[in-house]
C-alpha cells in the first residue's frame, strides 16, 4: 500500500480507502496501492469481500490528468481493474462525489456499485480528446447496453445516481459509505461468486446481429464529422465491444485511446483544462478575499442586460433590473421568461425551479432600485457619456456597491474616474447570449483592488461562467483579436479571395461559422455606423451596406438568405462587387489557397495576441486560448490561437509573417518583438509567464 490508499477491516470486509485530494485522481501511486490492496486481501482468508471507496469530497475523478502528457507509468489502469474484476471475493464500488472517467471504470470493474443518492456518474474523456482507455467502452455497454453507453461515452455528460440505477450502472442507493457500503459487501458474499461485468452480455446481444443498429446508435450520438479525432474513435471502440470477444475489444480499445492520448488534440484540452483553471486563480495574497455577493442588480434590459439579469436568477440570486424605459424592462422580462418556458417545455427546467428565479428577477425604472444591491453591473448604451453618468448617480444610491460595466471597447478607467470610488470598478464583460455563452472577460481597471477583482472572478464562477481576467485596452481581448481578423477578411476579400472561400477555409479549420457568416449574422450596419462615426472606411463592407445589405435580417449581406433560412448562399452579385471594389483600387487579384486563408486571417491575430501578451493586458498565453475557444469559437480541439501557434512553431509563424508583410506592405503584420524574441530562442508563448 502506499499513504494514499489505506486498507482496513470491518470484519469480514476489507475496505480500500483512496485519500489522494482534492479529486481522488488515479496517478501511478495511487494504481500502485490499489493493487496492492488487491492481492492483500486475495490472499487474505479472513476477507469473504471488498469496499472500494475514496475519503474526501469525490469518488475517483479520473486518470490524473497531469501525467496524460508524459510518459506512461506503470501500474497501468487497465491491469489494476483486470485484477479487481477477476478477485475471487466481491468487490463493491462505493460511490460519491463524481465518479467519472477512470474512477467510473474502476466502478465498472467491481462486480457491484453503491452509490450515495447526489453520486453523478460518467465517461468525460471525450472532452479531453479522449476515449476511455480502461475497460469504459467494453464494460459499460455490457451493464447498460449500447444505447446508454453511446449517449455516455460520446457526450462525456455523467448522469445521476438514480437514473444510473434506473439503466444497471448502480445496484443500490445507500445512505452511507460506510456501514451501508459494508453490509451490501456483507450479503453479496453470502450470495456467493460474483457475476463479472466482461462475461455479461444480455445487454449488447441483441446488438450482434445488428450492425445497421450500431450504425443508427453512431449516426444519433456522434454526429456530423467535425474535425474532432475522439468521436469516431469512441463510436469504433463501443463497436467493437458488440462484434469482438471481450479482450479483443479491450485491445481496440487501448489502441485508440494510446493514439488519441499521444496525438495533439488531446494535448490541446489538456492544455485548456489547465488554463481555464489558471485563468481563475489570481495569485493574490491570502488576505485577500472575495466579497459575498447576496443580491445584484443590472442597468439596462437590452439583449445584454437582460441576458445578464437571467444569469444571477439562473444561479439562485436575487437581481432587480433596471431601464429608465418601461416598455424595454417589459420587452426584456419577456425574453426571459420565454427561454425559461421553453426550457420547461423541453424538460430542462422544473416548473417549480423557473417560478423560483421568476421571483428572484425584479424590475424597475427607477436608478434609486439599485440600493442594497453588493454589485451593479451597468449594461446600458455604450456611450462614454451615459456610463459616466450612471456611475456618478450610482455613488449616492449604492455607496458601497462594487461597480461593474459590460462595456465592450470603452475605457473603463475614464467610466471609473467618474466615481469616487475607482477601486470598486471593474468591468464584467459577458457574451452574447449571456445565459449561453461560458466566458466572462474581468477586466481590472488601473485602479480596480485585489478584493474587487477577487469578487468579480467569485461572481463569474458563481454563474457558471469562465472568467479570464485582464487588462483595460481598446476591445480587451477578445474584441481586439477580432477586429484584426474582420480587418484581414477586407483585406483578403480585396486581394483575390472570395466570401465561401473564406468562410469554407476557416470552417474546414474547426470554427462553427466563417467570419462572413458572422459578419451578416452579427448585422454589417453596426461596425458600419462606427466606422462612419470615426471616419474610417472598410470598402468592401461599406459598399455592402450602402447597397442595403445588412446580413441576415435584410436577407443579404456578405451571402444571400432565402426567407426564414440562415443557409449562406454565394451571391453573384456580392462576388461582382467585390472583384469591381478591388478593380477600382487598383488591386490585381490572386487566388489564396485554404491553408494561405487560414494563415492570413489568423497568424495577424496570433501576432496581436503576442502584443497583448508583451503590453500584460492578458497574463498568459493559455488566458487567450480560453478567451477564443469559450467567446469565439476558436476550435478547442487545437487549444486555442496561441497554442495553436506553439504547436506549429514560432519560427515558422515568424517567417509566414514576415512574408505576409513583404506581400502586403502592411507594418501590423510583421511579426511582433515577442514572436521574434521566443523564435529566436526556440520557446513558445506557453513558456511567458506574468
Ligand atoms: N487529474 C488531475 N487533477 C484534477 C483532475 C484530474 N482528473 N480533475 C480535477 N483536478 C484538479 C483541478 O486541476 C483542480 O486543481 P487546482 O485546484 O490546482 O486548480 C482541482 O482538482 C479541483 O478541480 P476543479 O475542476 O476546480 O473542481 P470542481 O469541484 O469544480 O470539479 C471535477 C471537480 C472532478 C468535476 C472536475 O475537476 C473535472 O471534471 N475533472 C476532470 C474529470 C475528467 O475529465 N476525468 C477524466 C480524465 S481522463
Amino acid at each position: 500500500m502506499t499513504d494514499l490508499v489505506r486498507l482496513e477491516r470491518d470484519g469480514d470486509v476489507a475496505v480500500i480507502t483512496i485519500d489522494n485530494p482534492p479529486v481522488n485522481a488515479l496517478k501511478a501511486e495511487v494504481r500502485a496501492g490499489l493493487l496492492a490492496a488487491i492481492a492483500a486481501v486475495q490472499d487474505d482468508s479472513r476477507i469473504g469481500a471488498v469496499v472500494i471507496r475514496c475519503a474526501g469530497r469525490t469518488f475517483v475523478a479520473g486518470a490524473d490528468i497531469s501525467e496524460l502528457g508524459k510518459p506512461a507509468m506503470q501500474p497501468y489502469l487497465p491491469d489494476v481493474i483486470e485484477a479487481i474484476e477477476t478477485c475471487p471475493k466481491p468487490v463493491v464500488a462505493a460511490l460519491h462525489g463524481t465518479a467519472l472517467g477512470g474512477g467510473l471504470e474502476i466502478a465498472l470493474g467491481c462486480h457491484y456499485r453503491v452509490a450515495l443518492a447526489a453520486t453523478r456518474l460518467g465517461l468525460p474523456e471525450i472532452k479531453l480528446g479522449l476515449i476511455p482507455g480502461a475497460g469504459g467502452t467494453q464494460r459499460l455497454p455490457r451493464l447498460v447496453g449500447p444505447e446508454t453507453a453511446f449517449a455516455m461515452v460520446l457526450s462525456g455528460e455523467p448522469i445521476g445516481a438514480e437514473e444510473g440505477q434506473t439503466r444497471g450502472l448502480v445496484d443500490a442507493i445507500v445512505p452511507d459509505l460506510d456501514a451501508a457500503a459494508v453490509a451490501f459487501a456483507r450479503e453479496a458474499a453470502a450470495r456467493g461468486q460474483p457475476p463479472r461485468t466482461r462475461d455479461r452480455s444480455e445487454a449488447i446481444a441483441p446488438y450482434g446481429a445488428d450492425p445497421a443498429g450500431l450504425d443508427a446508435l453512431a449516426a444519433k450520438h456522434a454526429g456530423r464529422p467535425d474535425g474532432r479525432a475522439a468521436p469516431p474513435a469512441a463510436v469504433e471502440a463501443l463497436k467493437a465491444a458488440v462484434t469482438l470477444p471481450f479482450q479483443e475489444g479491450i485491445a481496440r480499445e487501448r489502441a485508440l485511446f494510446v493514439a488519441l492520448r499521444d496525438g495533439p488534440q488531446s494535448a490541446a484540452y489538456r492544455h485548456l483544462f489547465a488554463a481555464e483553471r489558471a485563468a481563475m486563480r489570481l495569485d493574490l495574497p491570502a488576505s485577500v478575499a472575495a466579497r459575498r455577493i447576496g443580491r445584484a442588480a443590472v442597468i439596462g434590459a437590452g439583449t445584454m442586460g437582460a441576458g445578464i439579469a437571467a444569469c444571477f436568477a439562473n444561479a439562485g440570486l436575487p437581481v432587480v433590473m433596471v431601464d429608465v424605459s418601461a416598455e424595454s424592462l417589459a420587452r426584456g422580462r419577456d425574453t426571459i421568461e420565454k427561454t425559461w418556458a421553453a426550457a420547461v417545455q423541453r424538460g430542462k427546467l422544473t416548473a417549480a425551479e423557473m417560478e423560483r428565479r421568476r421571483a428572484l428577477l425584479t424590475t424597475a425604472t427607477e436608478l434609486a432600485a439599485v440600493a442594497g444591491a453588493e454589485l451593479v453591473v451597468e449594461a446600458a448604451v455604450e456611450d462614454m457619456a451615459v456610463k459616466r453618468d450612471v456611475f456618478a448617480a450610482l455613488d449616492t444610491i449604492a455607496p458601497d456597491a462594487i461597480l461593474a460595466t459590460n462595456t465592450s471597447y470603452l475605457d473603463i478607467d475614464a467610466i471609473a474616474a467618474a466615481t469616487r470610488r475607482p477601486g470598486r470598478v471593474l468591468g464584467l464583460h459577458f457574451f452574447s447570449p449571456a445565459t449561453v455563452m461560458r466566458l466572462v472577460e474581468v477586466v481590472r481597471a488601473a485602479r480596480t483592488d485585489p478584493e474587487v477583482l477577487a469578487t468579480g472572478v467569485a461572481v463569474a464562477r458563481t454563474l457558471g461562467k469562465v472568467p479570464v481576467v485582464v487588462g483595460v485596452c481598446h476591445g480587451f481581448v477578445g474584441n481586439r483579436m477580432l477586429r484584426v481578423r474582420t480587418t484581414e477578411t477586407e483585406r483578403l476579400l480585396l486581394a483575390g479571395a472570395l466570401p465561401y472561400e473564406i468562410d469554407a477555409a476557416l470552417t474546414e479549420f474547426g470554427f462553427p461559422m466563417g467570419p462572413c457568416a458572422v459578419g451578416d449574422l452579427a448585422g454589417l450596419d453596426i461596425a458600419w455606423r462606427m466606422r462612419k462615426a470615426q471616419g474610417a472606411r472598410a470598402e468592401i463592407a461599406d459598399r455592402l451596406c450602402e447597397a442595403g445589405r445588412f446580413g441576415q435580417k435584410t436577407g443579404r449581406g456578405y451571402f444571400r438568405y432565402e426567407p426564414g433560412s440562415r443557409t449562406p448562399i454565394r451571391d453573384p452579385e456580392v462576388e461582382a462587387l467585390i472583384v469591381a471594389t478591388s478593380a477600382t483600387l487598383g488591386i490585381t487579384r490572386r487566388p489564396f489557397t485554404a491553408d494561405e486563408i487560414v494563415e492570413r486571417l489568423l497568424f495577424p491575430m496570433v501576432n496581436e495576441g503576442a502584443r497583448i501578451l508583451a503590453e500584460g493586458i492578458a497574463r498568459r498565453a493559455g488566458d487567450i486560448d480560453v478567451i477564443w475557444v469559450n467567446g469565439y469559437g476558436f476550435p478547442a480541439y487545437r487549444g486555442g490561437p496561441m497554442h495553436w501557434a506553439d504547436a506549429i512553431g514560432l519560427p515558422r509563424v515568424r517567417d509566414r509573417l514576415t512574408a505576409i508583410a513583404a506581400e502586403t506592405g502592411e507594418a501590423s503584420h510583421a511579426p511582433a518583438p515577442l514572436v521574434l524574441e521566443l523564435a529566436a530562442a526556440g520557446r513558445g508563448f506557453a513558456s511567458v509567464a506574468s
